[in-house]
């Protein structure tokens, strides 16, 4: 049988009945948009990441575009991000006109690097064209960034933290969840991360009841909500009074119902993907140029687990030769990318992140991996001599 990089299929296997009788009961009562379990979810989801409020959208990009939305940023704000992530991360930033600029990540954690990250706040203040607004880390490949740090630099200059907890959600740091020191934690459910639906999803955890309501109005075309309603009363249906110009952004009731069967077993996926991580750890010892780093304290959710080899295209060339699936994370950093490469950077530019682009490779990772086929991995990826 072929080696899977994700293997979805056996999740399946193992809550098929409840999914199916979860789907079967939205068939049933028919509200596929905002339905009950919209709302259980979203109450599960912010226990799960110890946020106070947590509201459900259609997909993990909108899902940082939205809290953008809600505080107003817009042009002439920075907006502080990685280039090493995904396209989402900086994609919803001219959306609102506001500008990305690009700050390198640390070598060994692959996440934004705090001192860079400041000497980049204070290049932009000193330049006096762009007003510092908001910084948007990334959970990379899973683990948690440096908020404890990051928290403070956004502290010392006035700015938002965004937690892009895409690939991260259910990660912590000293057992804090990501929102313990971010504004807000946003993340997605597409199907191969480690909280995946059967389509696309997201969602935004947060503390704050007036920025809950707010997103709420942006996810469902700007309409308005109590505090726009104010007092007034209309002759109308206030559903089709829009406050502002927003988005249709809502989670579907299916994957919501899908996402509370998932959810139950995800801290034991959780505790799973970790046991398959240390077995990559000690059978790779020495074999790579680097065995993932996780931040001292946090626990990754290893959303991919990303080894370093000089020799990286000649090492997956082997490995497709051995019946071994990888994938590359990411071959072009943003800020090379043509519709990004005109937006600011960091002061001496992004050489981690570029170095970083030319080694690193993804291995199969799942919770459901066994030790033989996990071992006929290690034993292909040992025995490459590139
Ligand atoms: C770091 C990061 N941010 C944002 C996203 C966007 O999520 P979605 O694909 O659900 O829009 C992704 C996922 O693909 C991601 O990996």
């Amino acid at each position: 049988m072929s080696i899977a990089f994700i293997d979805l299929a056996a999740q399946q296997r193992r809550i098929r009945d409840r999914l199916d009788a979860a789907i079967a009961k939205v068939l049933d009562h028919g509200g596929y948009v905002m339905g009950p379990e919209v709302r259980q979810f979203e109450a599960e989801l912010a226990a799960f990441g110890q946020a106070p409020l947590a509201l459900s959208c259609a997909n993990g990009t909108d899902a940082i575009a939205l809290p953008l939305m809600a505080w107003g940023i817009g042009k002439g704000d920075a907006v502080f991000c990685p280039s090493f992530t995904f396209t989402a991360t900086p994609e919803v930033v001219p959306w609102v006109e506001a500008t990305p600029v690009f700050v390198d990540v640390l070598p060994d954690t692959f996440n934004l690097d705090p001192a860079k990250l400041e000497a980049a706040i204070e290049a932009v203040k000193a330049e006096g064209k762009l007003k510092p607004a908001v910084v948007i880390a990334v959970d990379l490949f899973g683990q948690p960034a440096d908020y404890p740090a990051l928290r403070a630099i956004c502290d010392r200059h006035g700015l938002k933290l965004v937690s892009d907890s895409a690939q991260g959600f259910g990660c912590t740091l000293n057992g804090q969840h990501p929102i313990h020191w971010a504004d807000v934690a946003t993340t997605s459910f597409f199907p191969a991360k480690p909280l995946g639906c059967y389509g696309d999803g997201g969602a935004v955890l947060m503390k704050d009841k007036a920025l809950w309501d707010l997103m709420d109005s942006y996810r469902v075309h700007g309409k308005a909500v109590a505090a726009d309603l104010n007092g007034r009363v209309f002759d109308h249906d206030p559903k089709y009074l829009n406050a502002r110009i927003g988005m249709n952004s809502r989670l579907d009731t299916i994957q919501a119902a899908v996402l509370i069967e998932k959810l139950a077993i995800f801290a034991d996926e959780i505790t799973m993907r970790q046991v398959v991580a240390d077995r990559y750890a000690e059978g790779l010892k020495g074999a790579v140029l680097s065995t993932p780093k996780v931040i001292d304290g946090g626990q990754s959710v290893w959303a991919q687990y990303v080894i370093e080899h000089d020799n990286r295209d000649g090492l997956a060339a082997h490995l497709k030769t051995q019946g071994v699936p990888t994938a590359v994370y990411y071959p072009v950093p943003m800020h090379v990318q043509e519709p990004y490469a005109h937006f600011p950077q960091g002061a001496g530019g992004l050489p981690v992140t570029e170095a970083l682009a030319d080694k690193v490779l993804a291995l199969p990772m799942h919770p459901y991996m066994d030790e033989a086929t996990q071992q006929q991995i290690i034993d292909a990826v040992t025995g490459f001599n590139g």
